[in-house]
């Protein structure tokens, strides 16, 4: 069995925006709530971020990406926000935020923010107006529907359940996620205007930029018609049968205009967009050059373990990105999905995985935990606090078995995530969890972390590693990537991943980094590459046309 070669182009993007940062960035994820607690309540805060920051340095990234820190119901992780200009106090103030952005850029990275501009809190001020004052401008600002039997038509939550619940007064109010996270109505421009005024107080604080939450979604059809079909969670994404609440035409513009507000900043601000849509070619749409930066596309984050998924999923994501002049995004893992070690079976398949995705144009998105081989946590279902969990009824696990704290330090009942004698953590830290923690892996050289930190600062040693053009191939459940930078670069590289169960002879002059060295041996231009493994190698010779 064989695959023919499909050759990705360059992206095309011409201009300053070709050598910005955020082209070839990787991007670290920290789930706020679990990263590391300053003030031993048992909650990561931005202190504990703070504190954590020369960790990230040594990691090697470009950025970090901070999940929400607005004052919120809690009622999902954070993504229903009270107020958009402050922070929960439980994370700290706007004066942190402030001093994040400053010791971040003293130490070259870049703060992104989390913005969730298609709901808000059922306690924003807004909406609590909007439930006393039908008549308000605050409530022209939702979908309200009037009182009916029935709810106004068949949208579906995505956390299960219909998408429509009642107010006291009997009125029907949207939420495509749970009932505490009304729908703004973006049909109304001062929803736009007042997200325009959060973005730019960010960024005049010095903030880099935002990663948008449901950017796919915002619009929804003006008349309310049915959905044609219905949602379900284990697709690559929502297509055409959730037409009427996802990926609306107008969504365009919206980008457009906030595009247009980091532009007008010196040196620009970078926005990336949750584009949960099973159209690749959607996808693109949205990172079009006077759009978001970055769109992720999570096919290759649905993917089994499976070479054929892999491959056409890299060769589609890659050809779409270039024929609108973008960068691909890369993700793996994030705190809505099972972490990879789990997901994939073991831990050796999820290193193999990162090195994948390390080599691959564009930028990568790491989640924070993923760099220690974290596994899936076992959350007791009396601790869960996922919405997810509850709203079906116990039927999916939720979220919360990749939400769990960091652990950071083995000598620690705590693992490090906060000092000895604090409160209880806000989820509980498993047993064994001390085993992956950050000091251990520190000091050894074939651990995970050091894995991910070789093959990040390789990326700097090697351009043609995340950058430029490149061949991707498949050969039964080997998949092989060949790249060279953008500008005729000397140094070409050939990213192997070996999917099957046995092992592969692959040509290589030189192995420069292996996911896994155990069983990988190098014989007169050959390389035995044992199942489940990945590597970078000097290839024998390259042909890209
Ligand atoms: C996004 C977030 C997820 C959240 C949802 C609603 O999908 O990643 O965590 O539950 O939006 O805001
Ligand atoms: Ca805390």
């Amino acid at each position: 069995m064989s695959a023919e070669p499909i050759l990705f182009p360059r992206d095309t993007q011409a201009g300053p925006a070709r050598d910005a940062w955020w082209r070839d960035a990787v991007v670290y994820q920290v789930y706020l709530r679990s990263f590391a607690d300053g003030n031993g309540d048992g909650i990561g805060d931005f202190a504990g971020l703070r504190s954590r920051l020369g960790y990230l340095k040594s990691l090697g990234v470009d950025a970090v990406w901070v999940t929400p820190h607005y004052p919120s119901g809690g009622a999902d992780g954070g993504y229903d926000v009270i107020d958009y200009k402050a922070v929960d106090p439980v994370y700290g103030d706007v004066e942190d935020v402030r001093g994040l952005v400053e010791d971040a850029h003293g130490l070259g990275l870049k703060v992104l923010l989390d913005i969730v501009p298609n709901h808000t809190s059922d306690q924003h001020a807004w909406f609590r107006t909007a439930l006393a004052d039908p008549d308000s401008p605050e409530a022209a600002r939702y979908h309200f529907r009037p009182a009916s039997e029935e709810p106004p038509n068949n949208w579906q939550s995505m956390f299960g359940g219909s998408a429509w619940s009642r107010t006291p007064d009997g009125r029907w109010y949207l939420h495509l996620f749970t009932p505490e996270q009304p729908d703004l109505n973006w049909d109304n421009p001062e929803v736009a205007d007042d997200f325009d005024e959060t973005l730019r107080f960010w960024y005049d604080l010095g903030v880099d930029g935002f990663r948008v939450d449901v950017a796919y979604g915002l619009f929804k059809d003006p008349q309310y018609r049915d959905n044609p079909g219905v949602y379900s969670p284990t697709l690559f994404g929502h297509g055409p049968e959730q037409v009427m609440t996802t990926n609306q035409p107008r969504i365009h513009e919206i980008w457009r205009r906030w595009r247009a507000v980091g532009d007008s900043y010196e040196n620009g601000r970078m926005l990336v967009g949750e584009v949960s849509l099973a159209d690749l070619k959607q996808v693109g749409l949205y990172a079009r050059p006077d759009e978001l930066q970055h769109a992720f596309q999570f096919r290759l984050l649905k993917s089994k373990w499976d070479a054929t998924a892999f491959a056409d999923t890299i060769a589609e994501a890659l050809t779409v990105f270039a024929s609108v002049g973008a960068p691909a995004p890369w993700v793996l893992g994030n705190h809505d999905k099972a972490r990879q070690v789990t997901r994939y079976g073991s831990l050796r398949r999820a290193r193999a995985a990162a090195l994948l995705m390390l080599a691959l144009p564009g930028s990568a998105y790491l989640y924070a935990g993923e760099e220690l081989g974290l596994p899936e946590a076992e959350v007791p279902d009396a601790a869960k606090k996922d919405p997810i969990f509850f709203r079906s009824g116990g039927a999916r696990a939720g979220r919360d078995g990749c939400r769990v704290p960091m652990p950071w330090d083995d000598h620690d009942a705590l693992a490090g995530f906060s000092a000895a004698g604090s409160a209880a953590p806000w989820l509980p830290i498993p047993d064994g969890w001390r085993d992956h923690a950050v000091n251990r892996q520190a000091a050894d050289a074939s651990s995970t972390l050091s894995l991910y930190r070789q093959a990040i600062s390789m990326r700097s040693l090697y351009p043609a590693l995340g950058s430029g053009l490149g061949a991707v191939s498949r050969v039964g459940d080997v998949i092989r990537v060949d790249l060279v930078a953008r500008d005729g670069d000397p140094d070409p590289v050939t990213c192997w991943i070996n999917m099957s169960g046995s092992a592969a002879f692959v040509p290589a002059r030189r192995v420069l980094l292996a996911s896994d060295r155990t069983g990988v041996q190098e014989r007169d231009g050959i390389v035995e590459l044992p199942a489940d493994t990945a590597v970078w190698v000097t290839p024998n010779s390259v042909d890209l046309r």
